[in-house]
């Protein structure tokens, strides 16, 4: 049974904020049906903490953090009620020849550091204590590429926000007062068609992205297609530009010619992310939308909560009451119904705000 924080107690956040690292490894687990494997999974919880310390005291300046996050269906089965207000199972987004897909996956592990070899580490201890509970549905290692590019060429990362507009960005405050501190991570794996890609000359290559490649620097407005990423990826609110906190990472097997971009960002609610989401794979509006996407495919989709370490910390083996099943939203498709597209759309704002970083 989760023990809930004391009002007056301001709960410690996961290292959500952490700042982005040489190395990460994406750990994705499916929770096997069975009681036992849900209790594995709570008494861990509380250990999950000492775990990290352990590993990260053999190098401090590694600087290893990891968060854990948990999706819609398993966390009736772990922890019951109350929920995260917002948590719900991804959101699905499909038009034309792109798709959002969703995908399998209860328990998010997001292990940073400067070094791949101590993310390893902390992974495998992870799998030791829990791995009779789980299945992996996805494992990736994710490495920063030469000056934060991702893998198509272009820095990622610049307009993600910083200090104190971070917080306010990624952290849930008092609108869920029993989960304040917490986040809700939404991942995907993206797998870039290179050879289309370098067929594009820079030019069209920065037109779809909204930045120029070799300094990073962004389009002028008139320069700037409606379809460029980083134009359909803002979105502004009451007058005001909303954030997410980005930590995506390359990835890849060459041997393969598998060439990828770990997405995964966080928020204080996923409506935020999910906007963006709509906007890059429906379009803003609808019909022009991110020709990244002509390139770069979405091979799974994860919405998750990370609670607070307060939260985990609290975390009991007993079975807890059981809460309410949660339906799957339906899929925003093609061709997408007037109503959702029109509604959800709306309060977007297709100019870009104010900036307050
Ligand atoms: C194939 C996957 C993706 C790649 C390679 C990619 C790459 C980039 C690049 C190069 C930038 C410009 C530099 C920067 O500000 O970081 C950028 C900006 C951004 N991206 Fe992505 N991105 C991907 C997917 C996504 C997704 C799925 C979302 C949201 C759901 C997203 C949200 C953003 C946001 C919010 C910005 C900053 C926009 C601004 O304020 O100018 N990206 N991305």
């Amino acid at each position: 049974m989760t023990t809930l924080n004391a009002p007056d107690h301001v709960p410690l956040p996961q290292p959500v904020l952490a700042p982005l690292t040489r190395a990460a490894i994406f750990l994705v687990l499916t929770v096997k049906p069975e009681p036992e494997s849900c209790a594995t999974i709570r008494s861990f919880c509380s250990d999950l903490a000492g775990l990290i310390r352990a590993v990260e005291f053999r190098d401090i300046d590694a600087g290893l953090t990891c968060i854990a996050a948990f999706g819609s269906e398993v966390w009736n089965r772990l922890f019951g009620d109350p929920r995260p207000a917002e948590l719900h199972p991804f959101r699905e987004f499909r038009r034309g020849n792109r798709h959002a897909v969703a995908t399998p996956g209860d328990v998010l592990f997001h292990i940073r550091a400067g070094r791949m070899d101590i993310c390893f580490e902390l992974a495998t201890q992870i799998m030791e204590r829990i791995g009779d509970a789980v299945s992996v549905a996805d494992e990736v290692q994710g490495f920063r590429y030469f000056e934060d590019r991702d893998l198509i060429g272009f820095v990622d990362g610049t307009e993600n926000p910083r200090g104190s507009v971070a917080l306010g960005a990624a952290l849930v405050g008092e609108e869920d007062a029993l989960f304040t501190g917490g986040s809700y991570v939404l991942v995907q794996k993206y797998l870039h068609d290179m050879k289309a890609w370098n067929t594009l000359s820079t030019e069209a290559q920065e037109l779809i992205i909204g930045r120029k490649k070799l300094s990073g620097i962004e389009l002028s407005d008139t320069a700037k297609p409606p379809s460029a990423h980083t134009a359909l990826t803002v979105v502004v609110e009451n007058g005001k530009e909303v954030k997410i906190l980005r930590d995506n990472m390359p990835f890849g097997q060459p041997g393969r010619g598998e060439f990828g971009t770990y997405f995964i960002a966080y928020c204080r609610t996923p409506r935020i992310t999910e906007l963006m989401l709509e906007n890059m794979f429906v379009g803003r509006p609808p019909g022009n939308y991110d020709r990244l996407l002509d390139f770069s495919k979405a091979v799974t989709g994860g919405l998750f909560f990370a609670p607070s370490a307060t939260f985990l910390e609290d975390v009991g083996e007993e079975q807890p009451a059981a809460a309410p099943a949660i339906a799957t939203p339906p899929v925003a498709s093609d061709p997408p119904s007037p109503t959702s597209v029109r509604d959800t759309s709306l309060g977007i704002g297709s100019l870009r705000g104010e900036r307050h970083e």
